[in-house]
């Protein structure tokens, strides 16, 4: 065995000691690169090492950055590249126990290590272990196009949809709000990347926003609505077969906007947060159990709440709350408490007239942010989250029509999260890719059958593995399935 087989060894002792020793002690030092199951342990971050050298100005990019295709990472892994041009997540090394790479085979001595070539050590070409690297995948976005686009009818004024397998032949169903004819309708996937209108089933007056949950545990989706004729919630059960029965009515005697469906108590069961528009307010109503009665706590937000969004956004793993306010241009952020309390809002300020908002990680570090549709700047503000509840926005994403309905997924199969947007005054949706470091494509165009999309919702309706988009048409009284064809 060499000198440096030797080193290798001594190296691979020490950091199983420092596995062994952040295990027993569950306190990951900030000098961690985790890889599969190892954390390798190392105190290097101000001295020279393979992966920084400030002499040399030399540092390398942590494999969190997203302008390369490595998995995140939370730990301090760097980016590595070598002469066949894959990329590799490893940790800084001291170079001096590190192999040098044959410079015209750019081979190491044994096929347990690869040769790296642009490392922060002289020479550059340098031998890492596999067994701390990571191989960072090449990704390739697919070309996008959305065909074919299905229409179907609605009732009149179709306004919000929703998905679930609403009648247990794991396909996904949708269901969609029809304003002024006060009705639902449920359209049954058929399985063959069609639908077949299932059922109209007639509701309170003027059912707007819609969500779905499970509020009796039967594991059969229910569903919620927002009536704006009578200022109310409907909840109906549905029974696994496409059949929705009213359970109740909570009339909140204040306009309403927006609502979500999250478990904020941790009891398992379903509870509602709701934008009390006409209150300047959210109402959360926790479920008791009994699923017919519940208990209802107010948020206060800024002036005129709208849309509402959901996620853990502190990392405590308890949901909390983002809604936007129209008539102050804020969001407001409510950090759960776990018990169903809310911390009081704090406000950061956004575009002008913020109607909806995507909760996703946009730049692959763990955190969850958020974009922001400005209705009337005719923006999208992306907004970083840090991870604590702190947003900072970053971005302003320009627009050339007035947008509605926002939704995030990775439409381009390139594993980061895009954006789609309705235009209320036009006949496309607009798309913006996500090109990682948080940053995003111009708009791009996609045309619609008809005019003033409105609602949007994401899904994959015909099993392919590709993000499909369901939009209500509110004025030729549609909806139209566009169906991700994106070519890779
Ligand atoms: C690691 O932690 C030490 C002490 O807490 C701090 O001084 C140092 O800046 C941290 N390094 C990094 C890279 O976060
Ligand atoms: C990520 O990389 C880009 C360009 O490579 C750089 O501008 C940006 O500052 C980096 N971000 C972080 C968080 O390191
Ligand atoms: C290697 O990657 C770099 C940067 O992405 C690119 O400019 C270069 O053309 C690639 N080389 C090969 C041989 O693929
Ligand atoms: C480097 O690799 C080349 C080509 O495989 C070989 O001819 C040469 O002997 C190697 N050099 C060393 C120092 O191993
Ligand atoms: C590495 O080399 C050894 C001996 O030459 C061989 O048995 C083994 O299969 C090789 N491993 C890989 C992953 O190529
Ligand atoms: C899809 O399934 C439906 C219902 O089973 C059927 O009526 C229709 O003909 C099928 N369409 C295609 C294109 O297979
Ligand atoms: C649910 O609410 C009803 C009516 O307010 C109340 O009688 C019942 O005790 C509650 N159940 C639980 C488990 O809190
Ligand atoms: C949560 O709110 C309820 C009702 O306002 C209150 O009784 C309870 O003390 C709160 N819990 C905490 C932990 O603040
Ligand atoms: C939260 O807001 C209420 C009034 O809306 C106020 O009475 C209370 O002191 C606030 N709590 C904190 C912790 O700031
Ligand atoms: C939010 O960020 C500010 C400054 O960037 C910081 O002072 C504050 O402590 C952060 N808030 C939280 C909850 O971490
Ligand atoms: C994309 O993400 C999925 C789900 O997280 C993962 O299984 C897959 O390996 C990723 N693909 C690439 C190329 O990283
Ligand atoms: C309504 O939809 C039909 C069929 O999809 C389309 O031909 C027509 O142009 C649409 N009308 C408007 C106003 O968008």
């Amino acid at each position: 065995m060499n000198m440096i087989q030797n080193r290798f060894l001594v190296l691979h002792l020490l950091f199983y000691v420092l596995c062994y020793w952040q295990l027993t002690l569950s306190q990951i030092s900030n000098n961690t690169c985790q890889r599969g199951d190892y954390n390798i342990g190392f105190g290097l971050s101000s001295s020279v090492h393979s992966a920084h050298n400030p002499s040399t100005n030399c540092f390398l990019s942590q494999c969190s950055n997203q302008s390369d295709s490595c998995r995140p990472s939370p730990t301090l892994c760097y980016i590595y590249r070598s002469a066949d041009n894959q990329t590799y997540c490893a940790p800084g090394s001291l170079c001096e126990i590190l192999e040098v790479c044959n410079t015209s085979s750019y081979r190491c001595s044994s096929n347990t290590s690869v040769c790296i070539l642009n490392s922060c050590c002289s020479p550059k070409a340098i031998c890492l272990p596999l067994i701390w690297t990571t191989l960072c995948p090449k990704i390739i976005p697919c070309q996008l196009q959305f065909t074919p686009i299905l229409t179907y009818a609605a009732g009149n004024s179709p306004q919000y949809a929703v998905k679930g397998d609403f009648n247990s032949d794991s396909q996904v169903d949708l269901v969609i709000t029809n304003k002024d004819d006060d009705t639902i309708r449920l359209y049954r996937n058929n399985g063959n990347g069609t639908f077949t209108i299932q059922r109209t089933i007639p509701t309170e007056s003027n059912p707007e926003r819609i969500a779905v949950g499970d509020f009796n545990n039967d594991n059969h989706l229910d569903l919620i609505i927002t009536n704006l004729g009578n200022n109310s919630i409907s909840l109906l059960l549905g029974d696994g077969n496409g059949n929705f029965a009213l359970l109740t009515t909570f009339v909140v005697g204040y306009l309403l906007s927006d609502i979500a469906v999250g478990d904020f108590n941790q009891d398992g069961l379903s509870d509602i947060a709701v934008v009390i528009q006409g209150n300047n307010a959210i109402g959360v109503y926790l479920a008791n159990g009994t699923t017919n009665s519940s208990s209802l706590r107010i948020l206060p937000t800024d002036a005129v709440p709208h849309a509402i969004g959901l996620g853990d956004f502190n990392h405590d793993n308890l949901i909390d709350i983002v809604v936007t306010n129209i008539g102050s241009n804020t969001i407001s952020i409510f950090l759960g408490q776990g018990d169903g309390n809310f911390t009081n809002q704090t406000t950061v300020s956004v575009g002008m007239i913020p109607v909806s908002i995507a909760v996703a990680d946009f730049t692959q570090d763990n955190r969850l942010d958020l974009a922001v549709v400005n209705f009337g700047s005719k923006t999208i503000s992306i907004l970083s989250g840090d991870g604590t509840g702190n947003f900072t926005m970053t971005t302003n994403l320009l627009m050339s029509a007035s947008p509605w309905s926002i939704i995030a997924s990775d439409l381009d199969s390139d594993n980061r999260t895009d954006l789609a947007v309705t235009n209320t005054d036009s006949a496309y949706i607009s798309v913006f890719l996500n090109l990682g470091s948080g940053s995003f494509s111009a708009e791009k165009i996609i045309s619609t059958e008809s005019s003033f999309p409105y609602g949007l919702i994401a899904g994959d309706f015909n099993n392919d593995a590709r993000t499909d988009l369901v939009v209500t048409n509110n004025i030729n009284a549609t909806i139209s399935v566009l169906f991700n064809s994106c070519q890779s």
